[in-house]
């Protein structure tokens, strides 16, 4: 089978039991492509130094290499200076660094915090933290029963006494484009701090911090093809300023003597001790790899998602959370079954998908289910694995519940897409779900 070219870079489908699995877990972790691979060989074959220590030049080139990354990282989120990205180790230590910083400000009591029903943990627990610690409420905009925002009652939160709007671009469970922007308007007319969480949107959307005009902005490298470990905090320079240092240590001071220290300016204040220096060197290798491929991974993932959405309406009793603009990320139930059981019996026939509360507890609580099943694309799955997919869907529906035959089975559907699969082949000629079965068996 032709695979396509994007595909072909990312060695992990290469081999072994890989090629037999699907994963359609990338929200969680996406693989990586041979340059990003090839980065970390490299580093530590011919450029393995601290950076920003020594004198010497092995160092100041690492060094040097290090800062270009800096600036990639502004030019692709459309930062004015390189001094607003700081590096940290993923998108919940930025948060954090945030969060724990505010807490050595002056904030009033009483004041409130907005954050959205759709919220990862990891964008929540900190404001939680925080507001504790500084006597604050927290409000959320709520979603209506699929999981969209209502934007009224949220827009209606947001008052003079909000301090702080910390919002998701993209739901990781949902996988749907939240409406920050409106929130972020207004946030900025009361003069709230703003934070964007952009953890599952980097690798997906087009990200320009001056159009958003957000104070703080957060993404991990390794959910957008970079290494594990490395993450942004976008701030603007005049909140950076006037932010107290979160981690203290090596490099991050100015001058110490034993009673007291004074620290550099940003991003080195937020920067203590030796950095990712691997890990911000794929990271500008994985943004160069979206950057030259974007049109094709939106054009791909679009193109993808429709077809798994079409594909998961043929199944009776779907229920797909999340309307509107999506990424290529669909979390659904089949009414009448456990989303774990499906799960266990999608693992064990090879397809890797995120089952469960998706560290959005409050999220599926509202929803009213215990989880559900989320298929997660990237720019390296293909159309065979959603047919796959839902081949082992109908088969693990089945073995639930052999009688209630839930899937509708649809003959054109299946025709335009299954060229050159024996197995899918098989399935296509087969009439009813009956012998859809027997073909599988
Ligand atoms: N936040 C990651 C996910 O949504 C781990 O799966």
């Amino acid at each position: 089978m032709k695979e396509h070219s994007l595909r072909a870079q990312f060695p992990f489908f290469q081999h072994g039991n890989n090629q037999q699995t699907i994963y359609f877990d990338s929200a969680a972790t996406t693989q990586k492509p041979q340059c990003v691979i090839d980065t970390i060989i490299d580093f530590y074959t011919y450029k393995n130094t601290n950076v920003h220590r020594a004198s010497h030049s092995l160092a100041q080139r690492t060094t040097n290499e290090f800062e270009q990354a800096r600036t990639y990282v502004k030019d692709f989120i459309g930062a004015t200076h390189s001094a607003e990205i700081i590096f940290t180790k993923g998108a919940t230590e930025s948060i954090n660094l945030v969060a724990k910083a505010l807490a050595d400000t002056d904030i009033p009591n009483g004041k409130r915090i907005l954050i959205s029903a759709t919220e990862h943990h990891a964008n929540l627990v900190p404001w939680q933290q925080l507001a504790r610690q500084k006597q604050l409420e927290i409000d959320v905009i709520p979603v209506d029963s699929a999981g969209n925002w209502l934007i009224e009652e949220g827009l209606s939160l947001l008052t003079e006494a909000t301090c702080i709007v910390a919002l998701g671009m993209v739901s990781n469970a949902l996988g749907t484009i939240n409406p920050i922007k409106i929130f972020l308007d207004k946030a900025n007319s009361v003069n709230a701090l703003t934070l964007v969480d952009a953890a599952q949107g980097i690798a997906h959307l087009a990200i320009d911090v001056q159009r958003l005009n957000c104070d703080f902005l957060v993404f991990s490298g390794h959910k957008a093809y970079a290494s594990t470990g490395i993450g942004v905090l976008y701030g603007k320079k005049a909140k950076l300023e006037v932010l107290p240092v979160f981690l203290t240590g090596g490099e991050m001071i100015q001058k110490v003597d034993y009673q007291t220290a004074s620290f550099q300016a940003a991003p080195f204040k937020f920067e203590a001790g030796t950095p990712n220096v691997e890990g911000v060197l794929t990271l500008k290798q994985a943004l160069e790899f979206i950057n030259t491929h974007r049109k094709q991974i939106d054009h791909h993932e679009r193109q993808l998602t429709s077809y798994l959405l079409a594909k998961l309406a043929l199944v009776k009793g779907i229920v797909v959370y999340g309307q509107g603009e999506r990424i290529s990320t669909v979390s659904f139930s089949v009414n009448g079954y456990n989303s774990h059981d499906l799960g266990t019996l999608l693992n064990e026939q090879g397809v890797a998908m995120r089952v469960g509360h998706h560290c959005a507890m409050p999220l599926m609580k509202t929803l009213g289910v215990a989880g559900t099943l989320r298929i997660s694309l990237a720019c390296y799955n293909e159309k065979y694995e959603i047919d796959k997919a839902m081949v082992a869907l109908q088969v693990a529906i089945n073995k639930i519940a052999p009688d209630n035959s839930p899937i509708e089975h649809d003959e054109k559907v299946n025709q335009q897409n299954t060229e050159n699969m024996p197995l899918a082949e098989a399935v296509q000629s087969a009439k009813g779900w009956d012998s859809v079965y027997r073909q599988i068996m």
